[in-house]
């Protein structure tokens, strides 16, 4: 049994992560200030005696030091963010305060506590409009096209100095888009919330031509456990996604096939959704499938099993702007 210690554990794939560390009967701590997490996605999490929920928010360095050095994890393993990518122009400081100081806490945070080993979410949007797909992780780095995509390229950064300079062993996740149960931020919750105010029409960010691989939350869990179970050594980075890549337009005739309606389009033009989204985002994922793992489920089926939950569950939209 090892100790886990997840940062935005009551997140869309936190939680996913904590209820996967407790299946394999590890001891979990979750970390997190519930600010997009929610406990309802903990429910199952909070039954077991070998997790802990700890409301509390990494850029408090002494808060989360004392958390971690109390609790001795053997990973940390580090989602909390700000994980929306276009709200970045609106609040220019608050990607740098979540994601890179954050970040920079998260890993003194473990170094303190003793643990050497540092498991980090970031994105595929720090390759911002590279030239080469499926692109590599050895892509030279292009110019950062994001705030978002800045911090988090910063806070790897951060993990591989604390690699070298103090012995850990850092790995960093550069994943697409995300789908499946407890999804709560992205293309398909944003489409399905405003068909559901208004089935006849859809407004669609760009021209509908942005093309861009996902992944199943179940894909991804398995992934993580893939090279966690290799217990890498040193600095690494592993690409995560599909193979495949869908169109917007692609993925909204499965929302809308699945919500059982026939809207009309009103495209606003242009090659990208908003200024610093990347039109295109496919991953070679060959590093990580030389330790076996592949995607199981097609990317119809993750979009269509995330409008299936967000029908389900849509306590999810309350409150939420369209
Ligand atoms: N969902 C995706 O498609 C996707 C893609 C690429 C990378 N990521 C990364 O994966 C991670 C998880 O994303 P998600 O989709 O589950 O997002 P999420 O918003 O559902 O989860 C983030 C969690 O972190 C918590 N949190 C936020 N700020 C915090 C803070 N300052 N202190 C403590 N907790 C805090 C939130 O309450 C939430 O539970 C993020 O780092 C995100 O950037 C996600």
């Amino acid at each position: 049994m090892a100790k886990f210690l997840v940062t935005g554990g009551a997140g869309f794939i936190g939680s996913h992560f904590c209820d996967a560390a407790l299946s394999r009967g590890h001891q979990v701590l979750a970390y997190d200030n519930l600010e997009t997490g929610n406990k309802i996605f903990l429910t199952d999490a909070l039954k077991n005696s070998k997790f802990q929920l700890l409301e509390g928010d990494i850029r408090e360095l002494e808060q989360l030091s004392k958390a971690a050095q109390e609790f001795r994890p053997d990973w940390v393993i580090h989602f909390a963010a700000n994980a929306d990518v276009r709200q970045g122009l609106d609040r220019p400081r608050r990607d740098l305060d979540y994601n890179t100081t954050g970040t920079w806490n998260v890993a003194e945070a473990a170094r303190r506590s003793g643990c050497s080993r540092i498991l980090f979410s970031s994105t595929g949007s720090v390759y911002g409009e590279p030239k080469i797909f499926p692109t590599p992780e050895t892509c030279p780095f292009p110019e950062q096209t994001s705030l978002y995509g800045a911090s988090k390229c910063a806070g790897e950064a951060i993990l591989s100095a604390y690699s070298h300079g103090y012995g850990m062993n850092n790995t960093v996740f550069r994943f697409v888009s995300i789908l499946g149960p407890r999804y709560s931020h992205g293309h398909v919750f944003d489409f399905t919330h405003r068909l559901r105010q208004d089935p006849t029409q859809l407004k669609i960010l760009g021209n509908g031509k942005q093309l861009k691989s996902y992944l199943h939350v179940f894909d991804l869990m398995n992934g993580l456990w893939k090279v966690i179970d290799a217990e890498p050594k040193g600095f690494q980075v592993f690409n995560i996604g599909h193979d495949d890549a869908l169109t917007v337009d692609r993925s909204v005739s499965y929302i809308v096939d699945e919500l059982k309606i026939s809207p009309k389009y009103n495209y606003t033009g242009g090659e990208r959704g908003w200024i610093g989204d990347s039109p295109r985002i496919q991953l070679d994922c060959t590093k990580l499938k030389t330790l076996g793992w592949k995607a199981e489920r097609s990317l119809e089926q993750g979009v269509r099993d995330t409008v299936k939950y967000l029908k389900e569950n849509s306590f999810l939209f309350e409150g939420v702007p369209v």
